[in-house]
């Protein structure tokens, strides 16, 4: 049966793109975007989705001022409507606790910008410039309760050259991101 997805994002959404395109565009895809959920109004992603066709909601975190539980209370009744048997993280910014974690076992993925288990949570990219690492990348792992910890599905590697920032460095991880977020939720729904 078609996998049902929603993605929750933050900010430009050029991941959550890539997947919906894959789900609409390849018939081997055995997955079907049911919802883009944003954290805030301002997601740019947000009106991407609305053209390619996907439902959006906006579950703000703000009103909640830190109160982790109640907020992942509201958005994980707003996702519930939408039944999807699949949520891929794609830029989304706030750290899930066990609350919503725990209700979506082996069912959620993420994108981090590092070669896991390298470069857990922020600033990757400098953090690899900084270690003088070669190689940077990009993982899709399954959501587990400890950050950026759970097992690794497939990852793609990039040559740090001595010229990169860390703007140049993530662009050309997010060329990588584009392509193993697709393939990898691709598998994830095969099996
Ligand atoms: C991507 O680079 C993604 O790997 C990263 O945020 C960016 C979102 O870009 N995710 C994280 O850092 C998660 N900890 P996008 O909104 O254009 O997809």
């Amino acid at each position: 049966m078609t996998k049902r997805v929603a993605i929750l994002i933050s900010g430009g959404g050029s991941n959550m793109v890539s997947l919906v395109k894959i789900m609409q565009q390849d018939a081997q895809c055995n997955a079907k975007p049911v919802l883009v959920l944003a954290n805030s109004d301002t997601a740019g992603g947000l009106a991407k989705a609305a053209d390619l066709g996907v439902d959006t909601q906006v579950v703000d975190h703000r009103p909640f001022k830190g109160d982790r539980v109640a907020f992942e209370a509201v958005l994980h009744d707003v996702i519930e409507k939408y039944s999807p048997d699949i949520i891929c993280l794609a830029g989304f910014m706030r750290v899930l606790t066990p609350s919503f974690i725990d209700k979506w076992t082996g069912k959620m993925l993420n994108i981090h910008p590092s070669l896991l288990p390298k470069y857990k949570g922020l600033h990757t990219h400098q953090r690899a410039i900084d270690a003088r690492d070669m190689v940077a990348g990009c993982s899709i792992h399954v959501v587990t309760s400890e950050l950026d910890g759970g097992p690794v599905l497939a990852q793609a590697k990039v040559a740090i050259t001595p010229d990169d920032t860390a703007d140049t460095l993530a662009a050309k991880v997010l060329v990588q991101e584009h392509k193993l977020y697709p393939a990898a939720l691709k598998e994830f729904v095969r099996v």
